[in-house]
């Protein structure tokens, strides 16, 4: 039995941006509410994901900042903070929810551009060990280069398999208007001129600083042919500190949300049709497949390679761009992943329409697996 349904989804173009955060809201969540054909006044509670309102622009109380945008209506609401995760975790909520509301909404929101870097990094890192991992210099792209490291040593990974992923996701969000960087060519000259972040990443394995808003709007019941039903839903957590873990080429977090996801699901991994995972740093993909069991440990190189997840492949794998092209408007990114399934589950994806899409999974990370948000959609058998 489904866990709940998704009656309208509505997102913004993830990129730089002039527009502020609540602009930014207000057009995801106009959208999704028309995409329902509901009017907030059929909305009986609302969840905000955010990570970097406070850090960023002193921006909290982000509850009352969306209840801002629409005058006198005055509805439970609340935020949710879980780093790169927030806005999966948000949509675990709202399903959670729907035993005491009918029509949830959910809406991600972040602003990022215009920080200077140092300052954004360190933001960043807030969702990292402030006491072991930091201070020891692990900022987010040194993090992932130790996994990086460790995968490589551990399985043979190269920094070619990273490329391929790197290739793939940005041809993808060619095909996606809503990607940030929907007008940029990428070719191997491109990869090869990008500077070393934190060996053995370089600029193309990191995925860009995005503005951006995703809204969902999740409901108890279908409405119509349009509802997508939520088949799974798997929330786990997991140690901070890297020094706390003992494997550091997967990340148990996501073990444990996938195979919560795929139990309420009553599906095997075989039976996903596409994902979307969260590819925040090239090796993040390749761990992310290891971990939702589409292929055994160390063995994702060899989907890559043979092109089993681009989006002709068997199992497309972030067919919108992912994180790396489409963008990463953190606290945006889980619900905006979720617009990408439901729309792909309806055939609404445009030229970035899947030939095959009746089962669709999305894979949302917090810190360095800290947290792990899986959603199973799709037809129910
Ligand atoms: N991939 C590809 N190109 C990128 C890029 C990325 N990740 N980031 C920036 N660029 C491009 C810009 O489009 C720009 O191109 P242009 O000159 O053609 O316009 C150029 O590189 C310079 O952009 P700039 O914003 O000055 O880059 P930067 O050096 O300040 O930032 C990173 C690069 C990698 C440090 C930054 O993108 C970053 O911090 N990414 C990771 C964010 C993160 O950690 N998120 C959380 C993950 S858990």
């Amino acid at each position: 039995m489904p866990q709940g349904y998704v009656v309208g989804v509505g997102k913004t173009r993830f990129g730089p941006t002039s527009k502020s955060l609540p602009m930014l809201a207000q057009e995801a969540l106009i959208a999704a509410l028309e995409d329902a054909g509901l009017t907030i006044g059929d909305i009986d509670a609302f969840i905000v994901a955010n990570y970097l309102g406070g850090p960023n622009e002193g921006r909290l109380h982000l509850n009352s900042v969306v209840a801002g945008l629409l005058p006198g209506v005055n509805l439970p609401g609340w935020r949710v903070e879980a780093a790169c995760a927030s806005g999966g975790v948000a949509v675990h909520q709202a399903l959670l929810s729907l035993s005491r509301y009918e029509n949830v909404l959910v809406l991600g929101v972040e602003r990022m551009s215009g920080i200077p870097g140092m300052l954004l990094t360190k933001n960043i890192g807030m969702a990292g060990d402030l006491d072991l991992d930091q201070g020891a210099g692990l900022n987010f792209p040194a993090s992932y280069a130790l996994v990086a490291q460790r995968h490589m040593q551990t399985y043979g990974t190269t920094t070619r398999d990273l490329e391929l992923i790197s290739l793939k996701n940005h041809e993808n969000a060619r095909r996606n208007p809503l990607a940030h960087f929907y007008h940029k060519s990428v070719v191997q000259a491109d990869i090869d001129a990008g500077v070393t972040v934190a060996s053995p990443l370089r600029l193309f394995d990191c995925c860009p600083v995005s503005d951006g808003a995703a809204a969902a709007v999740i409901s108890r019941d279908s409405r119509d042919g349009r509802s997508i039903p939520v088949l799974g839903s798997g929330l786990s957590t997991d140690a901070i500190s890297l020094t706390q873990r003992t494997v550091h080429t997967s990340f148990q977090a996501a073990r444990d949300a996938a195979a919560t996801a795929y139990a309420q699901a009553d599906i095997v991994a075989a039976d996903v049709d596409f994902a979307e995972v969260h590819d925040c740093f090239t090796i993040a993909e390749i761990v992310a497949m290891e971990d939702l069991g589409f292929c055994e440990p160390g063995a994702a190189v060899s989907l890559i390679r043979g092109g089993v997840t681009s989006r002709d492949g068997s199992l497309p794998v972030n067919a919108s761009g992912g994180l790396k092209a489409g963008g990463h408007a953190i606290g945006a990114t889980g619900v905006g992943q979720v617009y990408e399934v439901v729309r792909q589950l309806r055939g609404e994806a445009g030229d970035r329409q899947l030939a095959r899409a009746e089962i669709g999974l999305t894979h949302n990370v917090g810190g360095v697996g800290g947290t792990c948000a899986i959603h199973v959609m799709g037809s129910a058998s």
